[in-house]
């Protein structure tokens, strides 16, 4: 295989409600790709959606076009011109997302190429988080990369959008195997964590409120966990929380969340062993926004632990949204060549 010499990725990415924007060094092969983060910032606007329980796509793109100027000074310093030179790709994400907010770093990618030159490419943000595995882990190692993986393996991606599992027999090969036919597993975590009457974004509150509950004191439904398929529903879930708590108003909420958080661990952790076990696969990576709970993550190496199956998870700065996974998608897809991806927010964009 063609060795690739290190080529200088400048990342952007507005997809939801993190601005982000990273530079990452990439190099090596379609079988083995190397990465170096050398910046990675993420601006969260948490705070500002916050009062409304939930992201507003056009209040998303308000505070893009705010924040992308500030972080690409940030990134490169005063001296813009000489580092842009030295940059061989911007990769920016053109979905899936919400596209007033794409629009945002799309169009402050075009402007970039029109200012200094820039290549451009277009990343999948479904396939930034799934590639996001092969980011370094732990503050010592530098580089990393597809070492990491071995083939097959399954991927779950569980983020705020998407629930998937993929089947992988090749870092640029896969099958998706299922997804949820209703809500994300993050978006049932949001919505119940708003039942609870915990703050946006849900997902962390329920994995700090159910720290300090017990996990077996209500039975909720584990939906779809008995079909032989790979499918996934977390609507019905979330309304049992919902009736749960209308019928019993007073019931300890660190008990609801924890009892919910582990129904839902118990639906990805089987699904995925079953997956992992029906394609006698020697990884399983994790990834995703979701991919932050601590539970999930020590149920699925428990699990995989005891099959003697490779467990992969990237490092928490790299679960939820970022721009480093979005150079890595862009350079994964530069070395498969695959089918340029058009300049434009594509809110629907399939992985
Ligand atoms: O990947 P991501 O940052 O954005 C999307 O692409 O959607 O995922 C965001 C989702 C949100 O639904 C959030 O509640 C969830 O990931 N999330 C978590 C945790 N941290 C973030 N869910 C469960 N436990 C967490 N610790
Ligand atoms: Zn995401």
């Amino acid at each position: 295989m063609k060795k690739t010499k290190g080529r200088l990725i400048l990342s952007i990415e507005t997809s939801c409600d993190e601005t982000a924007m990273a530079l990452v060094r990439c190099s090596g092969t379609l079988k083995s790709p190397k990465f170096e983060v050398l910046k990675n910032i993420v601006s969260s606007q948490i705070a500002i959606h916050r009062p409304f329980g939930g992201v507003v796509p056009n209040l998303a793109k308000r505070e893009h076009l705010k924040n992308l100027p500030k972080i690409f000074k940030q990134l490169l310093g005063s001296k813009a011109k000489s580092e842009m030179a030295k940059v061989d790709y911007v990769a920016v994400t053109v979905g899936p997302g919400l596209e007033p907010a794409l629009w945002t770093g799309i169009n402050f990618a075009q402007e970039l190429k029109k200012k200094y030159g820039s290549v451009v490419i277009g990343a999948n943000h479904m396939e930034g988080h799934l590639y996001s595995g092969l980011l370094p882990t732990g503050k010592k190692i530098k580089t990393a990369g597809n070492s990491k993986v071995q083939f097959p393996a399954i991927a779950l991606v569980v983020s705020g959008g998407h629930t998937m599992l993929l089947h992988m027999t090749a870092l640029n090969k896969w099958t998706k195997l299922g997804e949820t036919l209703d809500d994300a597993a993050g978006e049932a975590f949001d919505k119940v964590a708003r039942i609870l009457g915990l703050p946006y974004p849900g997902g962390p509150e329920i994995q700090k409120t159910a720290a300090k509950g017990n996990p077996e004191a209500v039975k909720f439904p584990r939906p779809m966990l008995n079909k032989k398929n790979y499918e996934f529903s977390f609507s019905g879930l979330k309304t049992s929380v919902l009736y749960f708590l209308r019928d019993n108003p007073s019931f300890n909420k660190a008990d609801i969340a924890a009892s919910f958080q582990r129904a839902s661990i118990d639906v990805l952790t089987k699904k995925t062993i079953r997956a992992a076990e029906e394609f006698n696969v020697k990884t399983v990576l994790l990834c995703g926004g979701v991919s932050a709970n601590k539970p999930l993550q020590e149920s699925l190496r428990t699990e995989t632990g005891k099959r003697k199956i490779k467990f992969l998870v990237p490092d928490f700065e790299y679960n939820t949204d970022n721009a480093a996974m979005i150079a890595v998608a862009g350079f994964m897809s530069i070395l498969s060549r695959k089918k340029k991806l058009l300049m434009e927010a594509q809110g629907n964009l399939t992985i």
